[in-house]
């Protein structure tokens, strides 16, 4: 596989094909991501949760996101490596500056941030420092606790719109990606459709441009009961961690992945 690039992604919208993202946290992952030809990978900080063992992703710091960025960095020379901008970290538009060098120099090539049109200023000073951003909308793990838990979101009107505005105003301040996590599947097409810029969907249905899982989940590693849109493709591929990968990639072209069965309506 061709280094990637956001242009890869752009053109990969244009023509239709569809792209992989997996979270992954080290050099080993990464290098048979490479390998597997994830397109995409978000070093996720997710990691609170999977790595860490809390119960949510706020203790995560900018310091733990800047070492796992660095080590998937080691491992990988092909795909596009976004990194996690952890809670609080982008609470102020210089320590937004200051906390996503971080992780540019730690290797990553774009950065995501939780939030909405209130961030538009953040995404345009990132971006003319020379830092792509992505925006994660929908249910925002960092907010947790005034979203009152982890639910689906955009199921009315009224958050549908403002869903959809908020992806509007985030790609008018130059945000160059959007990740949609946990909305109706009617609603992550009108955004995918809306927007110019690739949309990545995460229990988001199957139109979106590109797809995400947390690494662990798609291996079939997750305490108590998977989410709905949860995939174990270690069971479903050669019983290899690679073949997970690969099985995953050929899955999420051919739009075997999300199947209804994973699809929030
Ligand atoms: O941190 C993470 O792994 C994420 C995914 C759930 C999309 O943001």
């Amino acid at each position: 596989m061709k280094a990637i690039t956001m242009n890869t992604l752009r053109n990969l919208k244009q023509t239709g094909e569809k792209f992989s993202v997996l979270t992954c946290y080290d050099a080993t992952f990464s290098a048979a991501m490479a390998r597997a030809e994830v397109e995409v990978i978000l070093i996720g900080d997710s990691l609170g949760m999977v790595l860490q063992g809390h119960t949510s992703t706020l203790p995560v710091t900018i310091e733990d996101m800047a070492y796992h960025t660095a080590a998937v960095a080691r491992g990988n020379q092909v795909s596009l490596l976004m990194a996690d901008m952890p809670f609080m970290s982008y609470a102020s538009l210089d320590t937004a500056l200051t906390n996503a060098a971080l992780l540019m120099r730690a290797g990553a090539h774009l950065v995501k941030l939780e939030g909405g049109a209130w961030l538009a200023e953040t995404v345009t000073q990132l971006t003319r420092g020379g830092i792509p951003v992505c925006i994660h909308l929908g249910l925002t793990p960092q907010s947790v606790n005034v979203m009152g838990g982890y639910r689906v979101q955009g199921r009315d009107d009224a958050a549908a719109q403002q869903l959809l505005d908020d992806a509007l105003a985030v790609q008018a301040a130059g945000a160059v990606m959007l990740l949609l996590e946990c909305v109706p599947a009617s609603l992550a097409a009108r955004v995918q459709q809306a927007l110019s810029i690739p949309v990545i969907g995460i229990g988001a249905g199957l139109n979106c441009d590109g797809q995400v899982l947390v690494m662990h989940d798609m291996l079939g590693l997750h305490a108590g009961k998977p989410a709905r849109f949860v995939k174990d493709f270690l069971v479903s591929g050669d019983g290899t961690i690679e073949g997970a990968f690969k099985a995953y990639v050929q899955s999420v072209k051919s739009g075997q992945y999300p199947a209804e069965e994973h699809t929030f309506q």
